[in-house]
């Protein structure tokens, strides 16, 4: 399926919005801050690398009309930008990630002109989209490897072109076994509360000619003991250094149930995911969200009595010990984790 999450188009950010799917294929055109704050928010644009793009491309939006005639000055609205763009969602790294990549890119050409500087922001906003698309490919190079012809995968929320620029990560690795011949059946579990499984992961595996069966969560462990599994993957929203992963809410019972059945459990994530300064998944920032996502079906009809108290924890944590192997961009990363991904993932 040839289509674009976010990219820059004619002076502004494009990107689908995702809240309408899979009704309506409809794109947002932000030209101004908040309005990205807001896409970002309530998961118009969503998923950690998308999130690291729109990142990217927010600096440069943020910062392009900067009136800054030296680089104190130009630092001093590059970190306001920065600062904003960054309490819009905790949990997802790339979202940082793209954030600093950006500061880094000002930062190393500081004796340029201000012009200059924003010439060069602009270009390193459209390398970190082109780099996302050669990543995707890449992980999913590495990760069709560990398919056979004919397995049944279960995957949950989205981790495919939506969730990137254009191809995917988790699901990146079902549309390269799909290009390799591989007839591949696919479960997405629904994702609850915001049911980014049902509206976007079955449209966009469906638009791509891949059989994708639908299922509600609850129904992973049902399907696991019929046998009907043979590999779980997903994507991830931050990687710790001993690989506990952080990914939607569900993932982690996906994980244990996996353990249980002895079924390979595999994230699939690019290395911007990975946070080393975070020992453990204890460390990691799980966004809490608003209670009428699970109340409420799409804020429109109840489902739940009317004030009642809601826990809605939008990510888990699995634990590196549940997870039979990272599939990234520099290859596969097996256990010992902490070992592993220090010597793959440090620069
Ligand atoms: O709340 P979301 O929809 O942004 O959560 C997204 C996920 O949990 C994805 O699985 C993760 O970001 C990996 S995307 C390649």
């Amino acid at each position: 399926m040839k289509i674009r999450t976010i990219e820059w188009k004619r002076g502004c950010i494009k990107l689908i919005d995702q809240t309408r799917l899979p009704g309506k294929l409809q794109y947002l055109y932000v030209r101004d801050l908040k309005v990205l704050w807001q896409a970002i928010k309530v998961l118009k644009v969503r998923g950690a690398p998308a999130l690291g793009a729109a990142a990217a491309l927010g600096v440069y939006l943020g910062i392009k009309d900067s009136r800054a005639k030296n680089f104190a000055q130009f630092k001093r609205d590059l970190e306001r930008v920065v600062k904003y763009l960054a309490s819009s969602r905790p949990t997802a790294r790339n979202l940082f990630w793209g954030l600093e990549r950006m500061c880094g890119a000002a930062v190393k050409n500081k004796d340029k002109s201000i012009g200059r500087i924003k010439e060069l922001l602009f270009k390193e906003a459209k390398a970190v989209i082109e780099d996302d698309r050669r990543i995707c490919r890449r992980i999913g190079y590495y990760g069709a490897k560990l398919f056979k012809s004919a397995d049944n995968i279960l995957t949950v929320c989205n981790a495919g072109i939506l969730a990137t620029i254009d191809y995917g990560t988790a699901l990146g690795v079902i549309y390269r076994a799909k290009q390799e011949g591989k007839r591949l059946k696919v479960y997405a579990c629904e994702t609850r509360p915001l049911l980014q499984g049902a509206r976007l992961t079955t449209w966009e595996l469906k638009q791509s000619g891949i059989d994708v069966t639908l299922i509600c969560d609850n129904m992973a462990g049902t399907l696991m003991k019929q046998g009907r599994i043979d590999r779980v993957i997903a994507g991830a929203d931050r990687i710790a250094a001993n690989g506990d992963t952080a990914n939607k809410i569900g993932t982690y019972n996906l994980a244990v149930l996996s353990h249980y059945h002895k079924i390979p459990f595999y994230i699939a994530a690019p290395s911007s995911t990975f946070d080393l300064s975070i020992k453990s998944g204890q460390g990691i920032p799980i966004e809490q969200r608003n209670g009428r996502e699970v109340s409420e079906l799409f804020f429109k009809r109840p489902i739940a009595a009317k004030g009642i108290k809601i826990y809605n924890p939008a990510f888990d944590v699995t634990d590196a010990g549940l997870i039979t192997a990272i599939i990234t961009e520099r290859g596969i990363i097996r256990p010992p984790y902490l070992r592993n991904i220090k010597r793959i993932i440090s620069p």
